[in-house]
């Protein structure tokens, strides 16, 4: 995917070298302040670049290959250029739970995208994500990083309408280049999420491995009796237990 700069590399990474410098002299270990120095760069150019990957390794004296698959391990990272606006919904199991579905569905409505894409005016992109560790906040998102919990519909139009008047709580991306309007990765587009394209329903998100495009937590809500008949661990501890009890009392 060729991708449109509208600020020369060079000036970025001009900008983040005092930044990186600062952070390699807090660790003993130059190669801990990689996450770090992917932040900065997304900080000033809104995305981490492959240039900006390349110069990181550089710096680090790491294998590109080592930066490249730390920053793809993290939804915290953008590799494509993104909207001002990055917002990102978790489907994970407590949100799901929680109306989840409704909220991705609601996105997705009032921004007419689908998941892994950005609005033809740049300002917003939109991804399914999983788990953000605020489960006891479900459903929650973060925009820009920055978390938003409990959600309801009248969030999403609350928030949304601030984003397009300028006056949300959280500052838009710089951009250093023009986001396409799909922005996923090669890797992205396999086992990780179908996401809600060409899909029947859109409250189906998709899941690990699930070529149907129905969550799993879905089809154990229609379906619970196998996990009843199933031996879990926890299950079969609870019984040693009991088992144990009443060898005792006997
Ligand atoms: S399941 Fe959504 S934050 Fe954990």
């Amino acid at each position: 995917m060729s991708v449109t700069r509208t600020r020369e590399f060079s000036e970025v990474a001009a900008e983040v070298r005092p930044e990186a410098d600062r952070l390699i002299a807090l660790y003993p270990q130059s190669r801990s302040a990689l996450l770090p120095i992917l932040h900065a760069f997304q900080n000033v150019e809104g995305w981490v670049s492959p240039e900006a990957m390349a110069t990181a390794a550089e710096w680090l004296s790491l294998p590109l290959s080592a930066v490249e698959s730390t920053a793809s391990f993290y939804t915290l990272f953008f590799r494509r250029p993104v909207g001002k606006y990055m917002l990102q919904v978790c489907r994970n199991l407590s949100c799901s739970l929680n109306g989840a579905s409704e909220i991705m569905a609601y996105f997705r409505e009032q921004l007419g995208i689908a998941h892994l894409q950005t609005t033809p005016d740049g300002t917003f992109s939109y991804e399914e994500v999983e788990c953000l560790a605020a489960c006891d906040r479900a459903p929650c998102m973060q925009v820009n990083l920055e978390f938003f919990y409990d959600l309801t519909p009248a969030d999403v139009d609350a928030m949304l309408a601030a984003m397009r008047a300028g006056t949300f709580s959280v500052p838009p991306l710089p951009q250093s280049a023009a986001p396409g309007k799909d922005w996923h990765v090669g890797q992205d587009t396999g086992r990780k999420s179908a996401g809600a394209r060409d899909v029947s329903s859109p409250n189906d998100p998709g899941g690990m491995g699930d070529r149907s495009g129905v969550l799993m937590i879905e089809r154990l809500i229609r379906d619970p009796a196998p996990i009843d008949a199933r031996p879990t661990r926890e299950r079969l501890v609870r019984e040693g237990e009991a088992r144990l009890s009443h060898d005792s009392e006997h």
